[in-house]
């Protein structure tokens, strides 16, 4: 509603004072670019032709990590379903094109060079995984079109550019919550860690953690390395077996399967992790309800035990429309895609350079993962909480503020 007067107040009084009596008529009618007088960088964007406004969401549909894709599209889908209940955008429906990376950087990066030649797209969400984001952002930036990570935390990616953006936080910050939790609350002296390689957001949590829990006093016993597609990780786990506590910044398939064999291998202590645990496949990959993972610790974005009424009202639409509770990438997906809406609304237009100032410019947006500002690194500083899994679910135990 506020935006719906906001619009007409602009074009009440702004606009006759930018174009000529007689091309008032014709802009309201069309609901073109406000500022469509100028025109824009991309021409169909911001031509008021009355089509609709495409978004790209670049995603691990398949592959290894399929379901960051699969959940963070849901929540995507849900969002614009809303949007376009609503009206959708200056008038215009919200039109999505979601296209699989199949888990892969250089697909991510073959994705992007897709979308960057579709002169339709004026914005694009993606990608999770940050190692994915890092190959596909310098097309985009190349490109000029504004990109919206929903939930890479790994703090190179929005470096990539001045059109890159994220609306979670950063792993800085992520690293730091899970070794302080470890020192504090769970009272550990000695931590090993496994790390995987390749993976710009591991390697990065791994420092972070290392870097922090030394700090707060902790030992590091341990740092072993695996590589993507790893199957067998009891070398590296052998290292662990003095530990008060394993963290294991890495992604939910080979979670899974380590926390596995670090039980056959008789390492009882807790396991810890970061976002990258947050899947519905997670459990399942470690046994089952109550077997390898029950009782452990990761950091996430969000809790849907969170009471805010927004959140519960998000939990709710979501529920309604997969018959699901909504995981933490989902709700990324979600707020991402709201505030790119936001954006155009605020912008008063689909240009894609307007859409990037306008997503710069984003301060308090309320998201359903808590307010997003975007900060003058385009990254955005929110609230994490820690989760405990107990036997299917993802119980919340605290947050913690940057
Ligand atoms: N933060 C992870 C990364 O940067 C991705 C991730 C986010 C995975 C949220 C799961 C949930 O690679």
């Amino acid at each position: 509603m506020r935006t719906r007067l906001s619009r007409l107040a602009f074009l009440r009084g702004v606009l006759p004072a930018l174009v000529a009596g007689s091309l008032l008529v014709g802009g309201l009618g069309c609901k073109s670019d406000s500022t469509g007088a100028a025109g824009g960088a991309n021409p169909a964007a911001g031509g008021g032709d009355g089509g609709t406004i495409k978004i790209g969401h670049y995603a691990s549909m398949t592959g290894d990590t399929a379901t960051f894709g699969i959940e963070t599209d849901e929540g995507v889908k849900l969002a614009i379903k809303e949007i376009n209940a609503a009206g959708g955008l200056l008038g215009r429906q919200v039109e999505l094109e979601t296209q699989d990376d199949q888990s892969k950087p250089e697909e991510a990066k073959t994705v992007a060079t897709k979308f960057a030649a579709d002169d339709k797209i004026v914005a694009v969400i993606g990608e999770v995984a940050s190692t994915r984001s890092i190959a596909a952002a310098p097309v985009f930036e190349r490109a000029g079109i504004p990109m919206v990570s929903p939930s890479s935390t790994n703090e190179k990616v929005t470096q990539e550019g001045e059109h890159i953006f994220r609306v979670c936080f950063i792993d800085p910050f992520q690293g730091k919550v899970m070794a302080k939790f470890a020192a504090e609350e769970l009272k550990a002296k000695k931590v090993a860690i496994l790390r995987e390689q390749s993976s710009d957001y591991s390697v990065g949590l791994a420092d972070v953690f290392k870097a922090e829990f030394e700090k707060a006093g902790g030992t590091i016993i341990a740092d072993a390395s695996y590589k993507t597609g790893d199957t067998d990780f009891r070398s590296q786990l052998a290292q662990a077996k003095d530990a008060d506590a394993v963290y294991i910044p890495g992604y939910y398939t080979q979670v899974g399967t380590i926390a596995r064999q670090a039980r056959q291998l008789g390492i009882k202590v807790p396991l810890m992790g970061g976002d990258g645990w947050d899947s519905e496949k997670l459990v399942e990959g470690a046994g089952g309800p109550g077997k390898a993972l029950e009782d452990c610790y990761f950091s996430n974005h969000y809790s849907k035990d969170d009471k805010s009424e927004r959140t519960q009202t998000f939990v709710k639409a979501y529920n309604a429309e997969y018959n699901k509770s909504p995981s933490g990438l989902a709700a990324l997906g979600y707020d991402a895609m709201k505030i790119i809406a936001e954006a155009i609304k605020s912008g008063n237009s689909a240009d894609r350079e307007k859409i990037k100032d306008a997503l710069a410019a984003t301060k308090n947006f309320p998201g359903v993962t808590g307010d997003i500002t975007i900060d003058e690194n385009r990254n955005a500083s929110k609230s994490a909480v820690v989760l405990q899994i107990k036997g299917k679910e993802f119980v919340y135990t605290k947050t913690v503020a940057p």
